[in-house]
């Protein structure tokens, strides 16, 4: 066993080694963290990358938490497992930094929120757009209220997945049990995340979803109507059946004028004032499409805060409870389109 080099480092373990890769990368290229294990349930998988990179392989989540140099735990398995397994850490008495969703219910995002708060552990929620410097531009400039009264907000993943993304993996994706949903829980989850962050507490939502292109149990369609508490009005796309893909925008409008990105990158800029045309090539030259920078790797720059806040003692930047408001909005998506009616927030859990 590969024990822990430097005391004063966080000790991480990953589990579930598909997005979780993404995860390795981080820990390797993060300060203050030592990457000690890796889990999963395909003993191939787990030892293959434990050799890639010089640690060790578990393939049971309870054997590893059993190690006391593990301080951190990050969990990147299917949806559905994740408060199963984040239950688990917080017994053993570990940080943990979970993959969107959080899970696919209020009742255990929940439980898993209060597990880690009662023994004040820390727990994180990856929401990695939300640190899109572009992203970042937008909500300063909507908190600061120069958008003037928000208004209206368009919010749009319009991608394409084949029939073998479903099919792979022990067909875990597009599944109720493990998914919680398909297109609007797995991946618009984001853009709906950044729709309320900007936009403010959801009063109602009036949803349709339907499968369009694909053998599967839950949507590859989601259109959602939105009405914000502070009285603006929003639209929902989410698909992964939109050929060949189209990627994500965002509108924000308010009485003072609007903010556009495609693909988290700025479109337009165009607010109030007799800068407007100055300011609006400033931004998209800065965040535009037009910026000459490669795009940030907000995945690296959201595990190095978690990092941080484990060293620190403090709550890492999206919280588990910064996790749960995005779900919130799915599920009632789902029961609105079941009942056939619009639904009142919040849910009961
Ligand atoms: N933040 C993002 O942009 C992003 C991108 C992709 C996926 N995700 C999220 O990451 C999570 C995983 O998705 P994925 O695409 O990597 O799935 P995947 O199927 O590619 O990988 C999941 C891995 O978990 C392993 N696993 C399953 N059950 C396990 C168990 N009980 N114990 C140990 N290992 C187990 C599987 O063997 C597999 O290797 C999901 O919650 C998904 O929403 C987030």
């Amino acid at each position: 066993m590969n024990k822990k080099r430097d005391k004063s480092n966080v000790g991480a373990a990953v589990i579930g080694l598909g997005r979780g890769r993404a995860h390795i990368e981080a820990l390797i290229r993060a300060e203050g963290a030592e990457l000690l294990a890796v889990c999963d349930k395909n003993k191939e998988t787990a030892e293959r990358f434990a050799a890639k990179y010089e640690v060790d392989a578990y393939t049971d989540l309870g054997e590893m938490l059993k190690r006391d140099d593990i301080d951190l735990v990050h969990v990147c398995t299917p949806s559905g497992l994740h408060t199963e397994m984040l239950l688990q850490i917080a017994e053993a008495g570990k940080h943990a930094i979970t993959e969107k969703p959080l899970d696919i219910t209020l009742e255990r995002i929940d439980r898993a929120i209060e597990a880690f708060a009662t023994r004040q552990l820390q727990l994180g929620c990856i929401f990695q757009i939300r640190l899109m410097p572009a992203v970042l531009e937008m909500k300063q400039a909507i908190d600061a209220g120069r958008l003037g009264k928000p208004m209206l907000a368009n919010a749009q993943v319009k991608w394409f997945r084949t029939q073998e993304y479903y099919d792979q993996n022990g067909g875990w994706r597009g599944t109720w049990a493990w998914d919680g949903g398909g297109s609007l829980m797995n991946q618009a989850v984001h853009t709906i995340d950044l729709l309320q962050w900007m936009m403010g507490p959801v009063q109602s939502v009036v949803g349709h979803t339907q499968v369009s292109a694909h053998r599967i149990e839950t949507e590859d369609l989601g259109v959602a109507l939105v009405k914000f508490r502070n009285g603006a009005l929003a639209t929902i796309v989410g698909t992964t059946a939109a050929y060949p893909g189209f990627g994500t925008s965002l509108e924000i409008f308010g009485t003072d004028g609007g903010i556009a990105m495609k693909d988290n990158l700025i479109t337009e800029w165009k607010i109030r004032g007799d800068d407007m045309a100055a300011e609006e090539a400033d931004m998209r030259r800065k965040f535009g499409d037009d910026k000459a920078a490669p795009p940030a790797d907000t995945t690296y720059v959201q595990i190095q805060d978690m990092i941080d806040a484990v060293r620190n003692n403090r709550a890492p930047l999206i919280t588990g409870r910064e996790g749960r408001d995005a779900v919130e909005i799915v599920l009632a998506i789902y029961e609105s389109a079941r009942a056939g009616k619009e639904i009142e927030l919040p849910l009961k859990s």
